[in-house]
């Protein structure tokens, strides 16, 4: 039987106590007894769970990089910020790789016969969504969170100290995906048993309130940067928003751009209004744009764009923003904060083209670095994603 049958025999079963019983220690005791019965049945529920909001916790920061739009510097910006996150902060930095192709788990941890140390090592999304669900302790079933067993530590992988790249910094961890390490030995592999969870209403809260509560304990602090895909409603892009706090989005100069921003805008606040996600649109910037003569700032740029049609097109894209900020202000209100006395915008910034060399660090990763006035650029960027400490 059912969970909710359990619970509607126990509710019968207590009225007819109260109501029939005439001695009233037994009408008392069957009562209590009864009543036990019926927060245990609604306690193992799941549903239940769903209750649980993803508390916000002083020592974990959660970011997300996310835009539908396939190609816009996702991954490679998330590669060069986790760099610096990892090199000005004391934090310890995680890194959790929800893409189904692992490029960011590639770029950070280098060759793929290495990878399969995550699968070995249960240092997979996959494997902390079985973990938080299939074998839950009876404590966790009972009283929901914090119970003993589940904890987010045990499938992650320092990324220095387990040798996947001895030049890592020694704050650097990473969780990546089952998927996106298959992928990297081309092979297909699928999950839908963890996607179908990732679906639940009401199991994915449960999930992203007990990744930051296992976090939140002990002595450090966390920042952790998802990478998530392009399209739509991937499984794991909904976790990753899910589980956020804040999320930041990477915008090429072109306006075809701006049809799946809308449906991303209308994904994220569809997940707020169910109370799923409390995550809010915090920054954007315009990456990859080409630098004119003269270097002249522009209110959405730290240098003058070269092309006309580049600066006309993001100062639309702006506007794009500021409609959307009233039709959503849950997600978009950093938008809508903004003074519009400021002479530089606080909202969006721009990453100019960094050519091949922005690329160019598949051997030596930690070494590269990008050319200087890209290198500037990512600095501010860093500068406003990073919590205050
Ligand atoms: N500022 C930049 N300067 C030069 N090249 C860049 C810049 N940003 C991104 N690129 C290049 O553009 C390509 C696409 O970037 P990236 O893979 O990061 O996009 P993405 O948004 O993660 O894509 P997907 O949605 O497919 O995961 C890559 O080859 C990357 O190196
Ligand atoms: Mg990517």
């Amino acid at each position: 039987m059912g969970s909710n049958t359990w619970t509607g025999v126990a509710l019968v079963l207590l009225t007819a106590a109260i109501t029939k019983t005439e001695d009233p220690f037994w009408s008392f005791a069957e009562a209590t007894l009864l009543l036990g019965i019926l927060v245990l049945q609604l306690r193992s529920s799941e549903r239940i769970w769903s209750t649980k909001r993803a508390t916000r916790h002083r020592n974990v920061s959660v970011t997300s990089i996310a835009n539908h739009k396939g190609g816009v510097g996702k991954t490679e910006c998330a590669f060069h910020l986790i760099k610096r996150f990892a090199s000005v902060s004391a934090k310890q930095i995680l890194v959790v790789d929800c893409s189904l192709y692992g490029d960011l788990t590639r770029k950070l941890c280098g060759p793929s016969s290495e990878l399969d140390r995550f699968e070995q090592s249960n240092a997979t999304i996959e494997s902390m969504v079985e973990d938080c669900f299939r074998n839950p302790g009876r404590l966790e079933r009972i009283f929901g969170l914090g119970g003993a067993g589940f904890s987010a530590r045990n499938h992650m992988l320092n990324v220095k100290e387990s040798a996947l790249h001895s030049d890592a910094p020694s704050n650097l961890w990473i969780m990546a995906s089952r998927r996106g390490v298959a992928a990297q030995s081309s092979r297909l592999h699928d999950e839908p048993a963890t996607d179908a969870l990732l679906s639940e209403s009401g199991a994915l809260p449960h999930l992203c309130a007990a990744f930051r509560a296992s976090l939140s304990t002990g002595q450090d602090d966390w920042l952790i940067l998802f990478d998530t895909d392009g399209g739509e409603d991937h499984a794991l892009t909904r976790f990753a928003l899910c589980a956020s706090d804040k999320v930041v989005v990477p915008l090429r100069t072109d306006l075809d751009a701006l049809p799946r921003l809308i449906r991303m805008f209308g994904f994220l606040n569809s997940l707020t209004v169910q109370g799923l996600s409390t995550a809010a649109i915090t920054q954007a910037f315009f990456n990859q744009v080409v630098v004119g003569d003269g270097n002249t700032p522009t209110q959405l740029a730290p240098f003058k764009p070269r092309s006309k049609d580049t600066e006309a097109n993001m100062e639309r894209i702006r506007d794009f923003f500021d409609a959307a900020a009233k039709q959503y202000p849950a997600i978009l209100g950093a938008v809508a904060s903004r003074k519009l006395s400021d002479t530089s915008d606080t909202f969006f910034t721009t990453v100019r083209n960094g050519g091949a060399s922005f690329a160019r660090n598949a051997d030596d990763p930690y070494a590269t670095k990008p050319e200087t006035g890209v290198d500037a650029d990512l600095d501010r960027l860093a500068e406003r994603i990073l919590p205050a400490v």
